[in-house]
C-alpha cells in the first residue's frame, strides 16, 4: 500500500534516503569499507573503453556515469540513448565494457542494444533494479540497485539507486586502472556513506520546494539549467515535470544556453538551476544573470554557500545540505523529483498513472 502517502510517488520519493543507503551496503564493505564487486568473468583494469546505454531517466543515469568515469576512473566512455545505440553499430574493439542501465530489466530498446554489444564481444555489465529480469538473465554481470519496487510510473528512487551503483563502479574501475589512489578513494566512499543523512535533510526543504512549485505550476514552459554532473539532474528533472504535470520543460547546459533557448526568456517561462557552488558556481551564476536581464524568474538549487551569493538574483532558492562535488547529482535529484511531485499536485494530475505512458517499455 501507500503506507497513508497520498501517491506511490511521494511514497517512493521519500525511500531515497533508505534505498540509497541500501544499494550502497550491497556494494561497499562496512568493515574494510572497500568495492566489493560480485565475481567478473573479466578484469576491470584491462578494459579499454566502455559504451553505456540507456532510455529515459535510466540514460540520464548513465550520463552522470560518462562524467565520473571519465572524470574519476579516467576511462574513455561513448553513451547513446539505446533507441539510437541499437541502430548505430559503432566500431568496438573486442573486451570492452557495455554498461546497460535499466530499472525494470525489461525495456526493449535496451535490451536489443544490450544484444548488439554482445555480438560486438563486449562484456555485458548491467545495472538493474529486476534481477530476475531478460536483461540479468543476458548480462555477463549484474550490479543490483536495492531500490524495491518502484509502482509509480515517474522513476524516482531507481535513479538514485542507479546513480549509487555507478558512483561506486567508478571508484573500483578507477582503483583498478590506478586513477584512483587510496585515499581519494577512501574520501569517496565518505562521501557516499554519508549521502542516507543528508538525502533525508532534503525533506526539511518542502516550504521552498512548493514556493517554486507555485511560480512553475502558472508556466507553460520551463527550462532547466545544469552544468557538468549535474546537467543530467536538470534533464532528469525537465523529464519529470513534463511526465507527470504535463509543463512543457527543456533542460539545458547552462553554458549553451545563450546559443538558442535564451531568446525563449521573458518572465513567463522560469528557469531552474541545478547549482551547488562546487560545480563551475560562477559560470551558471553569470548565466543566471544573463537569464535575468531578459525577465526571467531564477530559481534554484543550491547549497548555504551558492545561496549567500544568489540573493539578489534568485526569487527562490531551495538550500541543499552541503556535500563533495562527487555526490551533488545523487543529492539534487531528490528536490528536483519533488518539485515535480509539486507541481502535479497543484495541476491535479495522475501523479501515479500519467497519461500515454507505461511503466515498462516492453515494444520498440
Ligand atoms: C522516467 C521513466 C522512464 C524510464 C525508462 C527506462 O520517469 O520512468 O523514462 O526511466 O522508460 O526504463 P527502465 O529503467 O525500466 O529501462
Amino acid at each position: 500500500g501507500k503506507d497513508g502517502y497520498r501517491h506511490y510517488m511521494e511514497k517512493e520519493l521519500h525511500e531515497h534516503p533508505v534505498v540509497i543507503g541500501q544499494t550502497l551496503q550491497r556494494i561497499i564493505d562496512p568493515v574494510t569499507r572497500q568495492i566489493t564487486l560480485p565475481d567478473l568473468p573479466f578484469a576491470l583494469e584491462e578494459i579499454p573503453r566502455a559504451v553505456i546505454t540507456a532510455c529515459g531517466s535510466a540514460f540520464y543515469a548513465g550520463l552522470v556515469g560518462r562524467y565520473w568515469l571519465e572524470a574519476e576512473a579516467r576511462l574513455p566512455v561513448d553513451i547513446d540513448v539505446a533507441s539510437e545505440m541499437r541502430y548505430r553499430n559503432p566500431p568496438l574493439s573486442e573486451g570492452g565494457l557495455g554498461l546497460l542501465i535499466s530499472q525494470s530489466g525489461e525495456t526493449a530498446d535496451t535490451l536489443a542494444a544490450l544484444r548488439g554489444l554482445r555480438a560486438a564481444k563486449q562484456h555485458i555489465l548491467s545495472v538493474l533494479n529486476v534481477e530476475t529480469s531478460t536483461m540479468a538473465r543476458e548480462s555477463d554481470v549484474t550490479l543490483g540497485m536495492v531500490a524495491g519496487p518502484e509502482i509509480s510510473v515517474a522513476s524516482t528512487k531507481a535513479f538514485t539507486a542507479q546513480l549509487s551503483v555507478l558512483a561506486a563502479l567508478t571508484i573500483a574501475i578507477g582503483q583498478a586502472r590506478g586513477a584512483i589512489g587510496p585515499a581519494r578513494q577512501q574520501h569517496l566512499i565518505a562521501c557516499l556513506l554519508d549521502l542516507p543523512s543528508r538525502a533525508a535533510e532534503v525533506f526539511g526543504q518542502d516550504e521552498a520546494i512548493r514556493a517554486m512549485a507555485q511560480v512553475i505550476a502558472e508556466a507553460r514552459d520551463v527550462l532547466y539549467l545544469g552544468r557538468g554532473i549535474c546537467f543530467p539532474v536538470a534533464l532528469e528533472g525537465a523529464l519529470k515535470l513534463k511526465e507527470i504535470s504535463y509543463i512543457h520543460a527543456e533542460a539545458y547546459a547552462a553554458g549553451e544556453m545563450k546559443h538558442g533557448p535564451i531568446s525563449l526568456i521573458d518572465r513567463t517561462v522560469p528557469i531552474v538551476a541545478i547549482a551547488p557552488s562546487t560545480i563551475l558556481f560562477d559560470k551558471t551564476l553569470s548565466n543566471l544573470q544573463e537569464a535575468k536581464a531578459r525577465g526571467g524568474r531564477i530559481l534554484v538549487f543550491t547549497d548555504a554557500k551558492g545561496a549567500a551569493r544568489l540573493r539578489d538574483l534568485a526569487e527562490i532558492v531551495v538550500v541543499v545540505p552541503d556535500v563533495d562535488a562527487f555526490v551533488t547529482p545523487i543529492l539534487y535529484t531528490i528536490p528536483v523529483q519533488i518539485l515535480a511531485y509539486e507541481v502535479a499536485l497543484l495541476k491535479g494530475t495522475d501523479v501515479d498513472q500519467p497519461r500515454n505512458l507505461a511503466k515498462s517499455v516492453t515494444v520498440e
